[in-house]
């Protein structure tokens, strides 16, 4: 064997795991938020476990903060009768005027399928509720759930599948979550004053305790670790490239289930200006 070849055999050995190394572990890049001895890891920290029972829920955030980059996690959601339940899953810094990029799993009866509920907050500011079912079972498999950040817009993706775009329209009035770094955050918790069916299906606490699971958790902070769904490696150039322009489409047509951009009746003077910008 020639010594080129042994040098770039090492290499890619090296290659290897350090990419094994990049992937996340519960163990060391998380800490719990509430809930104790609710969150337990597995397996040397490649398996989380959330745990909602009538005393309590409970919660992880991340020890780092991040500004922009791609954000991966796998989630499987809580199975069976869900009512009541919310898993959430956000980014988040801190303050009163903090930015925040939202997904919310909000439980149902069994058979009815869960809301996916989105938001983004801008300078403590949110409102930009968007809504969807999706197009599987959550609770049957792990899906991965995605928000790839960069200076020029936050997509909010499933399974690589983007369901929401949100553009950066600084430019013209609207702010953009672009200069506080955030932490990732989960938890799982007891809604059912308002979570399902708008709060008239009850959490059945003889099902408890409700248990939502995550792995892979992934962060890659480079702008450009977006650009599976763009059209440019240089984010200043990112737009969404055709098949990911198609896949949204197809989302926000048959599985969008509200947007705020279209609620006439809550913005009787007209709907915030960033749902008339492209
Ligand atoms: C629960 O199921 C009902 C009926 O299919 C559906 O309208 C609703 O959006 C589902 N999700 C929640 C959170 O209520």
């Amino acid at each position: 064997m020639g010594k080129g070849v042994l040098v770039i055999m090492v290499m890619v050995v090296a290659l290897a795991l350090s990419v094994v190394v990049n992937g996340g572990n519960f163990d060391q890049d998380f800490e719990i938020t509430f809930g104790d001895g609710r969150v337990k890891k597995f397996g040397r920290g490649q398996l989380l476990t959330l745990s909602l029972d009538r005393v309590s829920g409970s919660g992880f955030r991340s020890k780092r903060e991040y500004l922009f980059g791609r954000i991966d996690m796998q989630l499987k959601l809580v199975a069976g009768n869900s009512a009541g339940t919310v898993t959430a899953y956000y980014l988040s810094s801190e303050g009163a005027t903090h930015d925040e990029i939202d997904f919310e799993f909000l439980g149902n009866v069994s058979g009815q399928p869960y809301t996916l509920h989105t938001n983004v907050f801008t300078k403590g500011k949110g409102g930009r509720e968007q809504q969807f079912h999706l197009w599987f079972d959550p609770t049957s498999k792990f899906h991965t759930y995605s928000v790839a950040w960069t200076p020029r817009m936050i997509i909010f993706l499933v399974d690589n599948t983007p369901i929401r775009v949100f553009k950066n329209h600084e430019a013209r009035g609207v702010p953009f979550p672009k200069s506080q770094p955030m932490k990732i955050y989960s938890s799982l918790w007891n809604a059912d004053q308002w979570a399902t069916q708008g709060g008239r299906v009850k959490t059945d606490w003889a099902k408890a305790p409700f248990t939502a699971y995550y792995r892979n958790f992934n962060v890659n902070p480079n702008h450009a670790a977006a650009t599976a769904a763009f059209t440019d490696a240089k984010w200043q150039n990112q737009e969404l490239n055709a098949w990911s322009r198609r896949r949204l489409r197809w989302v926000q047509k048959y599985f969008m289930i509200y947007n705020y951009c279209t609620d006439a009746q809550r913005f009787p003077k007209g709907v915030p200006r960033e749902c008339r910008m492209f």
